[in-house]
């Protein structure tokens, strides 16, 4: 689920993120380069336990058929950290040695989904979809300011979970079937062009009731347990998760209440 690559030559900071995540060519085990983009495990701006929710994210969005980069496990040694030009980068990489999260470079044609775009009517379900992913990892970080979604044609690609799951780290956070569970969504991409709208997630929550314990397992099974952190860990967001799909009728309604 989470491959391993070497991390082999540094190309550069991506965009202005907050989390300086980074360009790197890496080595896959058969010998073959892969461009990734790195989150540095130990960036002062990344929360503890951030790589475990980029990767349990990640892995949910796969298994509920939307579209994420594949995730690595991307291996920093010392004598690469000792490569970045950047002197307060590069300490920030030696102190990430050992293993990071990961996501495939997407390619070329991919735009960052505008601010006040409308949404075509062959989009719609899917950020619906987007929509209750969020509600559903508690991920208040898909907003216009930051929208963490891209497309080409008519399909979206989201990316930048590290916050999720962030009502662990939340004093009172309520659960997103409990009133005012969903709050954080008022801010979302989706939520002005979804106004009013009857979300459908039938397909959506389908795919949801067809995990159990075992696939969550197999999660956590796969996440270093170096990353996690105090509050958010793989054990704690399996947990979660599982008990989210025999709420999942009164998540919708939570998620309807802020449409
Ligand atoms: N897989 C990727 N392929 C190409 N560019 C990416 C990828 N992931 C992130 N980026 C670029 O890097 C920027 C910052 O990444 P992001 O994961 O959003 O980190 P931050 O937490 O710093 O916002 C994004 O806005 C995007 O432009
Ligand atoms: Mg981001």
């Amino acid at each position: 689920m989470l491959p391993l690559l070497s991390a082999t030559r540094f190309t550069k900071v991506m965009g202005s993120g907050r989390t300086q995540p980074c360009l790197m060519g890496c080595e896959n085990e058969a010998g073959d380069e892969v461009e990734v983009v790195v989150k540095l495990r130990k960036h002062p701006q990344i929360l503890p336990g951030g790589c475990v929710a980029e990767s349990m994210a990640s892995f949910l969005a796969l298994d509920l058929g939307l579209a994420v980069r594949q995730p690595y496990r991307v291996h920093i040694s010392k004598d690469f950290a000792q490569t970045v030009p950047d002197t307060g980068l590069r300490a920030i990489l030696e102190k990430s040695e050992g293993l990071n999260f990961g996501c495939a470079k997407w390619g070329p044609g991919y735009t960052i989904w505008p601010r006040d775009q409308s949404l075509p009517k062959s989009m719609k379900r899917t950020a619906m979809e987007i929509f209750a992913f969020d509600g559903l990892i508690q991920n208040p970080d898909r907003r216009a300011a930051n929208p963490n979604c891209v497309f080409l044609g008519d399909e979206f690609m989201i990316y930048d979970h590290e916050t999720a799951f962030s009502h662990f780290i939340t004093l009172f956070a309520r659960p997103p079937w409990e009133p005012g569970g969903v709050d954080f969504l008022k801010d979302h991409i989706f939520r002005v062009v979804l106004r009013g709208e009857h979300l459908e997630l039938d397909r959506f929550q389908g795919a949801l009731e067809a995990l159990d314990e075992s696939r969550f397992r197999a999660y956590v099974d796969a996440v270093p347990v170096e990353w996690n952190g105090e509050a958010i860990t793989g054990e704690r967001i399996a947990e979660y998760l599982l008990n989210c799909i025999p709420h999942f009728n009164r998540i919708k309604l939570q998620l309807q209440t802020v449409l």
